[in-house]
């Protein structure tokens, strides 16, 4: 079965009581949301200035709180990991290690790459149903959920890319992830009913409907997370660089495969297959959303496929139990099509399949996989937004 989604009302409700119970009964005046995401095709792509192809989640981090009344900043959180709700007092000076991504420093990043000044002080409780370290970007969602809180409370001009981009850079200086664009951006820009193909060099976004009732998209999360994760995406950037500079180019989005075939002697063999993945995926991703705006599913399923043999054997980014549930997910008849979605090395799959199926195939996978996969069906949400507080 797949797992229950949250809905909104329920998670506003959730982190209301905790504000209540840890601020001596305040009520909470200001409720926001940001979506975590999904990426359909156009993997490692982002920050080559390609084409990806993400959808906002119904899966969402909240943030409810007011303006403390000393200026104080105090931000709890409840997670399913922890025993008891944390709190961290953010007018203190920080302790301990910079280097541990905790969830802290991401609410401190976008404190401090907040557009409007002064950034008055606030009490806030998050909680989140976006899967922790699970590949849907829980660590966009908190920062754009936080961004978001912060408009409420002092607010800055409104532009959504820029406050996309700002996010962005929180995650840059103060998580140390060199991540892409792409996370933010879906997650600020999400519209319902559509993924979104966004070019990721003019930063421009073109919707592509996807609400078709007979296919459903599929999360599976393998709940393995490998913890060369986060070093090896940033040796992936590099490589890129790498592969761009001998190329003459400033970015691998303007090389073709002939460039590349052209110039194959002066790359070393891994420093080309990072690139030849690159070159097919961003053109992989603009076909893939021309099919999916044309119903072309089983076209869509068949570039999928070709996406995850490519960050399976060519950019090195998958691992045994995402291969697993993609082998699996494909032998179910009525799946178009199964791959690896996010930075990889664990987290999720998302598989394309008829409505009709999705019993069928989940509980095929769960024969098939050796680990405990967790499963959400999903549609494209919208982006992040305030929130009525009843
Ligand atoms: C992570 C990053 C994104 C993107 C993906 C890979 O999710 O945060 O920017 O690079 O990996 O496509």
């Amino acid at each position: 079965m797949a797992s229950p989604i949250p809905s909104l009302a329920q998670l506003v409700s959730e982190a209301s009581s905790l504000y209540k119970n840890m601020f001596a009964d305040d009520t909470p005046q200001i409720a926001v949301c940001a979506p975590g995401r999904v990426n359909l095709i156009g993997e490692h792509t982002d920050y080559n200035n390609g084409y990806v192809l993400p959808m906002a989640l119904p899966l969402v981090t909240v943030v409810v709180g007011s303006p403390s009344i000393n200026g104080d900043t105090v931000v709890v959180t409840a997670s399913e990991h922890a025993d008891e709700p944390r709190r961290v007092d953010l007018s203190l000076p920080k302790e301990g290690s910079t280097s541990s991504p905790c969830w802290a420093n991401y609410v401190r990043g976008v404190i401090h790459h907040y557009r409007a000044r002064p950034v008055p002080g606030f009490r806030a409780v998050v909680v989140s149903s976006v899967p922790l370290g699970g590949g849907l970007s829980s660590s966009a969602s908190l920062e754009v959920a936080f961004y978001t809180f912060l408009q409420q409370l002092r607010p800055d001009d409104g532009d959504k890319l820029a406050k996309a981009l700002a996010c962005q850079q929180a995650e840059h200086t103060h998580a140390g992830v060199p991540c892409g664009i792409m996370d933010q951006f879906v997650s600020a820009l999400g519209t319902e009913g559509h993924a979104l193909l966004i070019d990721c060099r003019s930063l421009e976004a073109i919707p592509v409907p996807l609400a078709d009732p007979q296919v459903v998209i599929l999360i599976t999360n393998s709940n393995v997370k490998h913890s060369l994760a986060s070093s090896e995406y940033t040796v992936r950037r590099r490589q890129c660089e790498d592969a761009a500079a001998i190329l003459g180019k400033s970015s691998l989005r303007d090389a073709t495969m002939k460039d590349l075939e052209g110039s194959r002697a002066k790359l070393d063999d891994v420093t080309y297959r990072r690139a030849r993945h690159v070159i097919a995926e961003i053109n992989r991703t603009v076909k893939a959303a021309e099919a999916l705006k044309n119903g072309a599913y089983q076209e869509f399923g068949q570039l999928m496929v070709e996406s995850h043999n490519s960050l399976r054997d060519l950019y090195e980014v998958s691992c045994k139990e995402l291969d697993e549930l993609v082998s699996a997910a494909m032998e179910v008849d009525g799946v178009f099509g199964s791959r690896m979605t996010g930075g990889g090395f664990g987290g999720c799959t998302v598989t394309l399949l008829k409505a009709t199926v999705v019993d069928g195939t989940i509980q095929h996978v769960q024969e098939r996989y050796h680990g405990s996969p967790t499963f959400f069906v999903t549609t494209p949400s919208a982006g992040a937004r305030a929130l009525q507080l009843s």
